[in-house]
């Protein structure tokens, strides 16, 4: 069992993982990390799982890396910090991620967020990269995918200057999909994994990836992998049943296959 994450499920076919390192606002350091890519290696092959969500406590999703492990590493911890392997498996993973974000999302907790798919956040949830303030620069994708997700403008203010935005700003700008009550992010969160879980799994697993290469690639390369995914998807099973179960006016059983 993980010392620092709760695991609950699958239940509806959602696996639910809440960072717990209370005493440190979940800062993300090596143990944790290890422990969040080796549930998630786990769960890429549980076909009882089709959606993870992710989400930290009603005070801070992630307060950012562990500051005090990494002021203990010098240029050489840092080449070989194994944390590096885990982010790339969680960035790897996949079926979708929905994080359920409440309080702080800063630094690493804010790169963290943004490994997953779907961000939702409550009222009170803060989004930032401060490293700028500690004489270093984010270093998990915050240069860059914040600044897919936001655009440049933003990004550069946030990164620069290390000032923190509020869930309305962030959801504004487009890192976030919705805002919710804080005390019902969770829930809400899980409601829309659910949703996703009762879809096609090969048809959810290729959707995410496709409109991931709208930001990997460019736009030629982005349409012909969809259409390539679009293809493949014609072989299914479900793509059959759920063509069938609309002309016959029922729910689509799907199976996976
Ligand atoms: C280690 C942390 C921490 C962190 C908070 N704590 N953030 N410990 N690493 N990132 C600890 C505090 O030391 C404190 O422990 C306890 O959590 C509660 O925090 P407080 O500061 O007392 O709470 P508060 O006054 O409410 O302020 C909250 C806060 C502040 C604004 C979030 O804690 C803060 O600024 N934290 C650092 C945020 C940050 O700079 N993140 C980026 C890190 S660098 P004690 O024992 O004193 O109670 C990064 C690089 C990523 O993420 C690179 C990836 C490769």
């Amino acid at each position: 069992m993980p010392d620092n994450l709760i695991i609950q499920g699958p239940e509806k076919g959602v696996l639910l993982i809440t960072l717990n390192r209370p005493q440190a606002l979940n800062a993300l350091n090596t143990e944790l990390l290890g422990e969040l890519s080796a549930v998630l290696d786990a769960a890429e092959f549980d076909t009882e799982i089709r959606t993870v969500v992710l989400t930290g406590s009603e005070r801070a999703f992630a307060a950012g890396a562990d500051i005090n492990e990494m002021a203990a590493r010098d240029l050489v911890g840092i080449l070989e910090d194994p944390r590096v392997a885990h982010w790339q498996r969680i960035a790897r993973f996949p079926k979708p991620i929905i994080a359920a974000i409440n309080g702080f999302a800063l630094g690493g907790g804010c790169e963290l967020a943004m490994h997953a798919d779907i961000l939702i956040a409550g009222e009170n949830a803060r989004f930032g990269q401060p490293e700028i303030n500690l004489g270093i620069m984010p270093g998990a994708g915050g240069t860059q995918r914040l600044t897919r997700a936001v655009g440049t403008a933003l990004a550069m203010q946030m990164a620069l200057t290390g000032e923190q935005i509020s869930a309305q700003r962030a959801l504004q700008a487009g890192l976030i999909s919705e805002i919710c009550p804080t005390e019902l992010t969770v829930e809400r969160a899980i409601q829309i994994a659910e949703t996703i879980a009762s879809k096609a799994p090969l048809a959810v697993r290729l959707t995410k990836e496709a409109v991931h290469k709208a930001s990997d690639t460019d736009l030629a390369t982005g349409l012909r992998f969809e259409r390539h995914a679009f293809t493949v998807l014609s072989g299914t099973a479900d793509r059959a049943e759920g063509l069938k179960a609309f002309q016959e006016k029922r729910k689509p059983k799907f199976t996976g296959c």
